[in-house]
């Protein structure tokens, strides 16, 4: 991977790495784990014997954190790409990854390396008062990728969160655009859970209890059963609500590829003449790449659908270990309105520039880089599960490495009831959407293969029978 700029050679951290003891433990640490994970490398039942041992962690820990997991899941801590070992001894397929986080699959090497190199260094974390060169590498290396088709963002701020990197990214909105104070979402949004995030977030379960903090307006969102349709009523409802509150909007918030809200890409027109009317009446744009960064024919979703001329603000997450919120000069605070003890653990920033080198070097991204392709090598087999088993699966949706299909009639119970028959088969999913509900799926882009995609539908079909 590429070192983050690694300071002279007259300096004892460079006197360490090059330290032929470190290569030394490196190898042995990387045969050992390679040895182990090569075994995992097919679905397994769970072992019997380590059963009651592995409910008796699921029940305390269900004590522990106020709330049983959505799965009974749980490490051993050992996989090999997309499948991973858990505690009592089975092994999945996990087309889910912590919801998009693990790009390169489980026990990868490249993390393995990056995290001892991480363990060198003097702090476990970075912050604002603490930075190390992997943050400034990583700050660079964001920046350089988002601004390669013609993006025009200067700055990146680290942060622990999807959710921190949006609050960050609101304030500078409202920062720059006071007193507007109001907020456009589209229909179905997912923005993160804190109390500012829930507003925009398009789930009134989200809310239940918690005080109004923003002022939130949503837009119909795309549909591929109706194209015109759909964005002429966005565009009527944008132009009515700019007019019902003139001068009131900081931003239109969008989600490229609507995640948590049911795996609904829009469409390069469709984005387009929204983000015009915006900037026509001083809205600034606001990308939310959490869920869609790394996955689709670009490193950002943005430059999949040639949006570059309108990303004022742009936030990533999950893949990069660490996120951020990368903004142009012109909306640099005027006031110390952002600030943060953590910006990221310093493996969480090496890991992420390991991700980013693994990615690019895999070839992932390009119309017809392996994104692109297993995608449409998924979507061919789900169509064909489609065709063969009528009503009881329709899509799929999505796009890149982010694919979804409908079980049955779109009900909420009845994709529930079918996530966990692939859960007890062997497949992670997870649900998205509310009506229709969805299974989606976010396989590490890195690691899968066709062969993993094939074993997926197997299980997809077992399923539904
Ligand atoms: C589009 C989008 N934005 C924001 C978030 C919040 O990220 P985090 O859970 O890291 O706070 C998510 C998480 O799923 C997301 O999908």
């Amino acid at each position: 991977m590429d070192k983050p700029n690694l300071p002279s050679s007259l300096l004892s951290s460079s006197m360490l790495t090059a330290d032929p003891r470190i290569a030394r433990a490196k190898e042995l640490l990387a045969d050992a784990l390679k040895e182990h994970s090569l075994k995992i490398d097919a679905i397994r039942p769970p072992n019997p014997d380590l059963v009651p041992e592995y409910q008796d962690s699921l029940s305390r820990l269900a004590v522990a954190r106020g709330g049983a997991p959505y799965f009974p899941y749980m490490t051993s801590g050992i996989g090999n790409g997309p499948f991973v070992e858990l505690g009592d001894g089975s092994v999945k397929l996990d087309f889910i990854v912590g919801i998009g986080v693990h790009g390169l699959g489980h026990s990868h090497p490249a993390m393995l390396d990056a995290t001892i190199d991480a363990g060198l260094e003097d702090t476990v974390m970075q912050g604002n008062l603490q930075h190390n060169s992997g943050s400034l590498a990583m700050c660079e290396r964001l920046l350089e990728l988002a601004n390669r088709q013609g993006a025009k963002l200067d700055h990146c701020l680290l942060s622990t969160s999807g959710a921190m990197a949006n609050e960050n990214s609101l304030k500078i909105a409202f920062h720059n655009r006071f007193p507007a104070s109001r907020v456009i979402c589209m229909d179905n949004c997912f923005a993160g859970r804190s109390l500012a995030l829930a507003q925009l977030t398009d789930r009134p379960a989200y809310r239940a209890g918690l005080p109004k903090t923003l002022d939130v307006d949503f837009i119909p969102m795309f549909h591929p059963s109706d194209p015109e349709g759909t964005t002429t009523g966005a565009i009527e409802t944008l132009k009515k609500l700019l007019a019902r509150h003139p001068g009131e909007y900081a931003c239109l918030w969008l989600e490229l590829v609507a995640g948590e809200g049911g795996y609904y890409p829009g469409t390069k027109p469709y984005f387009e003449q929204l983000c015009k009317i915006c900037h026509e009446h001083k809205v600034l744009i606001i990308f939310d790449e959490v869920q869609t960064f790394s996955r689709l024919s670009q490193a950002f979703a943005f430059q999949h659908f040639g949006l570059d001329a309108y990303a004022d603000l742009v936030t990533l997450g999950k893949i990069t270990q660490v996120c951020a919120t990368l903004y142009g000069e012109s909306l640099k605070p005027k006031g110390p309105v952002l600030s943060q003890t953590f910006t990221g653990a310093t493996a969480s920033i090496r890991c992420g520039l390991a991700v980013l080198d693994e990615l690019e070097s895999k070839q992932c991204f390009g119309a017809d880089g392996w994104n692109m392709r297993r995608h449409r090598y998924f979507r061919s087999k789900l169509e064909a599960l489609a065709q063969k088993h009528p009503g009881k699966i329709c899509g799929p949706h999505g796009e890149g490495m982010m694919i979804a299909f409908t079980p049955g009639n779109g009900g909420a119970d009845e994709a529930k009831d079918m996530l966990m028959r692939l859960y007890q088969l062997g497949l992670m999913g997870f649900l998205a959407g509310g009506n229709p509900t969805r299974i989606r799926f976010l396989p590490p882009p890195g690691v899968t293969t066709e062969r993993h995609i094939d074993l997926a539908c197997e299980i997809i079909e077992k399923a539904l029978v």
